[in-house]
């Protein structure tokens, strides 16, 4: 179970994060108590089953679960500050406090039921569209949605520049395809972490100012895919966004989101500038002054935060988030494909041209950024920081 993932040590951890672990229902009879221990030894082998790296934060909630059901409130004694994997699993341990073993238990299985579902999505291998073809996401058609995970759980889904390409390519798809409408959500414990910074290191023979004006065209095209999108547009936020992911949302029609997901747009701490159109679509949907703190000041919203700001449309604990959104989203398969497309199409229309000029003049000035002695100081701060770990 979780503790052969908890042999991989854990280097920097946020235990603060998942104290929300929402408690669920309690069983109380003793049938479904029995039901319940059937379930927690069946999640304990399902566990095994997955396939991708849950990530630290997920690890550690496991972890403290499964003490906290077997074995009640921590009372193991406090490792050292220096002792950091142990501390970190003690720390998430303690920080279920008194909650009961059969809310443990539930709580567990729950994750895990979440972890299994949002990394196989696929139940039937014909259902799959166009997965094979993209090496950065997972495409999935099923309940007349095309459903569009980005694919790089281990880089917490950071865009290189395939990336960029391939979405626009499966967007292509999906609006030509017979879904109701599309979702685009992430694999792993991220949802995004914006702009792969890969992107600028890999400068061609013909000089950065060549890697910026390329650069600057696969921005615009991939953000004019969202801005022509013919269908309703939902995005499934399933963790943290950073950068693009979060700015682009504002060109989606819903947005869901776990209650483990944050946004932020740290753009001038990276010498950079806004995109996506969220100079354009920020200020209207948050107001001037919030937007303002966002998208120049680099204020991290939470989820809660940004659904009262009116970025998102609503927010869901995480422990249910996959199993509510997907069932919701199901029902909403089921309505006529044409109405939605026309309704949507008659609410985003009046607005396209400005959102054109937006994302032009966004890139315009993200060329010039990308090339700056702030921005290229800001990289090379991120990855030696990263190289000294
Ligand atoms: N660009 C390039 N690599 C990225 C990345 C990005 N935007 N986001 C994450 N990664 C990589 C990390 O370098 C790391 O790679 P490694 O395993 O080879 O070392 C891997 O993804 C996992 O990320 P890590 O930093 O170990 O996870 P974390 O949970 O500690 O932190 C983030 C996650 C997103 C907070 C952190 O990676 C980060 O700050 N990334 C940069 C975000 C950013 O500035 N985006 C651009 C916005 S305009």
């Amino acid at each position: 179970m979780a503790a052969s993932f908890l042999r991989i040590p854990l280097p920097r951890v946020r235990t603060s994060r998942w104290r929300r672990t929402p408690v669920l229902g309690i069983h109380t009879t003793a049938a479904h108590m029995q039901l319940s221990h059937q379930d927690f030894e069946k999640a304990q082998k399902d566990l095994k089953t997955l396939k991708k790296d849950p990530g630290n934060d997920t690890k550690l909630q496991l972890y403290a679960l499964f003490k906290q059901a077997t074995q009640g409130s921590c009372n193991a004694p406090k490792p050292g500050m220096l002792d950091f994997v142990n501390k970190a699993k003690w720390d998430a341990w303690n920080s279920l406090g008194n909650l009961s073993k059969d809310e443990a238990i539930k709580s567990y299985i729950e994750l895990v039921h979440n972890l299994i579902s949002s990394e196989a999505p696929v139940k039937d291998p014909a259902s799959v569209s166009a997965g094979q073809k993209y090496d950065t996401l997972q495409v999935v058609s099923e309940d007349n949605i095309t459903k569009i995970y980005l694919n790089r759980p281990e880089k917490k889904n950071a865009i290189t520049l395939q990336m960029y390409n391939e979405i626009g390519l499966a967007l292509d798809e999906a609006a030509k395809d017979d879904s109701v409408f599309t979702v685009l959500t992430g694999n792993g414990d991220y949802f995004c972490s914006g702009n792969d910074l890969n992107n600028f290191t890999n400068i061609p023979p013909e000089g950065k100012e060549k890697m910026a004006s390329d650069s600057a065209d696969i921005l615009q095209a991939f953000v004019g895919k969202f801005i022509d999108f013919p269908k309703p547009l939902i995005a499934v936020v399933n963790g943290p966004a950073v950068g693009i992911s979060v700015t682009i949302l504002g060109l989606f029609d819903m947005v869901y989101a776990t209650d483990r997901a944050t946004f932020h747009t740290p753009f001038s701490q990276l010498g950079q500038s806004p995109e996506g159109c969220s100079s354009y679509t920020f200020p209207r949907i948050m107001g001037l002054s919030k937007a303002v703190e966002v998208l120049l000041f680099n204020k991290l919203l939470t989820a809660h935060e940004a659904c009262k700001h009116g970025l998102l449309t609503e927010v869901f604990p995480d422990s249910t988030f996959q199993k509510e959104v997907w069932e919701r989203l199901k029902a909403y398969g089921q309505l006529p494909k044409n109405s939605l497309a026309f309704s949507k199409q008659l609410i985003r229309e009046t607005d396209k041209k400005a959102l054109h000029a937006a994302n032009i003049q966004e890139c315009e000035r993200l060329k010039e950024r990308w090339l700056s002695e702030e921005c290229m100081n800001a990289i090379i701060s991120f990855f030696q920081k990263k190289a000294k770990l």
